[in-house]
């Protein structure tokens, strides 16, 4: 099977200062070399009707050879009307066996260890999707989809619970060192273990017993089919962070109930459907923020218990060890960036790790389509960058130090191309070097840094302050050219723009300090947000101006929620739906839909998003005299960090 290897690196290896994480440990039967824990993570690999494909071992593989404890196959479906999407594994039939084998037996190639999860979506399956209606403890509609499922009786509840064993059964001849059943984040079993989505008053709901009884039921039928040592694993939202939801107490009590049913660990992360927002960290919530719940956890249970949530640093998953929170510790994105995170750790070379920023892309790329990650162009294909033969190598100009031209200047110099980087900007990082300014997002910083050192230790020529011509680039005489010199900005043409008054996002955030005090922001898309942010942390007054329906579009939807729910909290004055009308010394005439225009006053500076426009007015004229010349990122179009650093490595692949 084609996987990454990781490549052997020139740098003294070091032994690892993280010695509890990298110890053994035993869950049942399965013995694994570390505390690192891949968790369950939909990729949307397989295909559509849920078969295991070459793509999905490629991805597991590359983790497995990253050298993670174990990894958690993503949730699989036990029956065809729990599946969320098409992008779901399934194992409702004998059918499913031998593919899920093949993935397993190379894993087991590798010497790594696989546990697979179990689920059933209840009331979140996609109904569009599945064409069936859904089902659900009682009829109280998703909080996602609104649609109101049918409540289901007991016989056929009494068909889930074997249909769950059946599943393991089958998991279990697949020759996997584990099962888990995904009880947690919303789904059927979550749902009847709540009180906010179960209402039943015979004995699968009413009382904190009957509620979990479906899930116990559950945990003895599997281990009725398996042996007694094979681990099972239950992951359960110890806080679902609602009002009416599941809370810490109820959990610990659920959790005693658990264990005596025959789970062998639990794996404890948080929220359901309704908090959404908070089940997969963004970078505006805490690292480490469910910690407090295995911990709680733990305390009163014997089974190993698992953590997760937002844990990107060995620093953070050392500590828990050795405080007793936590037996193993669970990195979902982390890995997705960084497949190779444990062993970079492990010996010592911190700074090779490509850091996961938490900018949750992966989580909404799944709902219907393939997983990608912004600062992991490789995710399912991660073989392709080694597979082709350099041809020749050649001398490649890259103009830009953006992630667009940093990704294919680092990419060119490892295929084994000479490769240089002009950059106009006395700095790097484009556009995201300001990002990285605003509140919360040193992990963005740490890309930029990581994409940086990448290109250095790739590219023998890195130059600053560098303006790339038509003149200076033929002169240079590169066979290749990759233009990655970010968008055209301008201003929206609006009355009184061009009076030389305004300032651009670029030039509030390098000169903060001179904006005085009330400041108003004309455009809330991303880089306006974030901007706003910024100066309310320091105590600027801000209005800011959006002429669509809701701030941070072009965010994804949960640092969106986030970043409008801490400007609300920052006091900024927010108006939508508005539009500019004419700008001025200290004023702006705006006009809200449908109503009169409004003049607002007293303002000390006035800053405007950039219109970003394609930058490629050079291609045509360098490809007269030079063969190869591409356009990546911004400078095409202006999109996300995500687009400009997946062009600039793919890209590379086919010169
Ligand atoms: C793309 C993606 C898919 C996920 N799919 C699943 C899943 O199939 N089953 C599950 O229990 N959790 C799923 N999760 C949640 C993760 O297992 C994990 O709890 C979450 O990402 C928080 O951990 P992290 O901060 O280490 O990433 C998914 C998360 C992501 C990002
Ligand atoms: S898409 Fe963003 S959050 Fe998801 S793994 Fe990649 S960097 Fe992390």
């Amino acid at each position: 099977m084609a996987y990454r290897k990781l490549k052997e690196q020139e740098t003294t290896k070091e032994m690892t200062h993280f010695p509890r994480l990298f110890s053994p440990f035993k869950i049942g039967s399965m013995e694994v070399k570390n505390r690192i824990v891949m968790p369950a993570m939909e990729t949307h690999l397989c295909d559509p009707e849920g078969f295991v494909t070459s793509e999905i071992i490629s991805y597991y593989c590359t983790r497995v050879d990253g050298g993670v404890g174990y990894i958690t196959v993503e949730n699989t479906s036990i029956e065809p009307a729990g599946r969320i999407n098409d992008g779901m594994l399934c194992v409702h039939e004998e059918k499913y066996v031998d593919g899920l084998k093949r993935l397993v037996d190379e894993v087991h190639g590798l010497g790594g260890k696989i546990v697979i999860q179990l689920n059933h979506a209840g009331k979140e399956a996609l109904t569009y999707f599945t064409g069936m209606g859904t089902v659900a403890p009682s009829p109280i509609p998703s909080p996602l989809t609104r649609i109101m499922p049918r409540e289901l009786s007991v016989p056929e509840i009494e068909a889930l619970v074997e249909r769950f064993a059946n599943g393991a059964e089958r998991v279990f001849k697949t020759g996997a060192d584990g099962v888990e059943v995904h009880m947690a984040h919303g789904y059927l079993v979550n749902q009847f273990l709540s009180p906010e989505s179960n209402i039943r008053t015979d004995r699968y709901g009413g009382s904190r017993e009957g509620r979990a009884r479906f899930a116990l039921e559950i945990v003895q039928a599997i281990r009725a089919k398996v042996p007694k040592d094979f681990p099972l694993i239950c992951r359960i939202s110890a806080d679902e962070y609602t009002e009416k939801g599941i809370k810490l107490e109820e959990s610990r009590v659920i959790a005693k109930l658990l264990e005596s049913a025959g789970a062998s660990a639990l794996h404890v992360s948080a929220c359901n459907s309704a908090s959404a927002v908070y089940n997969i960290p963004c970078y505006y919530l805490e690292e480490g923020c469910f910690i407090h719940l295995a911990a709680g956890i733990k305390a009163v249970v014997k089974v190993p218990i698992i953590t997760v949530g937002r844990i990107l640093r060995p620093e953070m998953a050392e500590e828990v060890l050795e405080e007793g929170k936590a037996d193993l510790v669970s990195m979902g994105r982390t890995l997705i960036a960084d497949p190779y995170w444990p062993k970079k750790v492990e010996e010592g070379r911190m700074e090779e790790i490509r850091p996961c920023i938490s900018c949750n892309r992966c989580i909404e790329s799944i709902v219907e389509n393939r997983l990608v990650c912004t600062v992991n162009p490789f995710i399912g294909r991660e073989w392709e960058p080694g597979s082709r033969p350099l041809p020749r190598s050649k001398k490649v100009l890259v103009v830009g130090g953006g992630p667009a031209g940093l990704s294919a200047a680092a990419a060119a110099g490892e295929m084994g191309h000479k490769v240089w980087l002009w950059e106009k900007e006395p700095i790097l990082g484009g556009k995201y070097h300001y990002a990285s300014m605003a509140p919360k997002k040193e992990y963005m910083r740490k890309f930029l840094d990581y994409l940086i050192r990448q290109a250095r230790k790739y590219a023998a020529n890195i130059q600053c302050n560098k303006e790339a011509t038509l003149e200076n680039i033929k002169g240079f005489d590169p066979e290749v050219v990759i233009l990655a010199n970010g968008a055209k900005d301008e201003f929206l043409q609006i009355p009184g723009v061009g009076n030389n008054h305004l300032m651009d996002i670029k030039g509030a955030f390098n000169g903060a300090e001179s904006l005085g005090t009330k400041v108003a922001i004309v455009g809330g898309g991303p880089e306006g947000c974030e901007l706003a942010d910024y100066l309310l942390t320091r105590g600027r007054q801000v209005t800011i101006i959006e002429m669509r329906r809701m701030l941070g579009l072009g965010l994804v939807a949960h640092p969106r929620h986030h970043i409008s729910e801490r400007l609300k909290k920052g006091g900024a004055k927010i108006l939508i739906n508005t539009k500019v009308i004419e700008v001025g010394h200290g004023f702006i005439v705006v006009s809200k839909r449908g109503e009169d225009t409004q003049r607002l006053e007293g303002f000390d500076s006035i800053v405007m998003s950039d219109l970003h426009k394609p930058n490629d007015s050079l291609v045509e004229l360098l490809k007269k005299s030079i063969r190869e010349v591409y356009v990546v990122g911004d400078a095409v179009q202006s999109r996300t960090c995500l687009e400009a650093v997946y062009e600039g490595a793919n890209t590379v692949l086919n010169l």
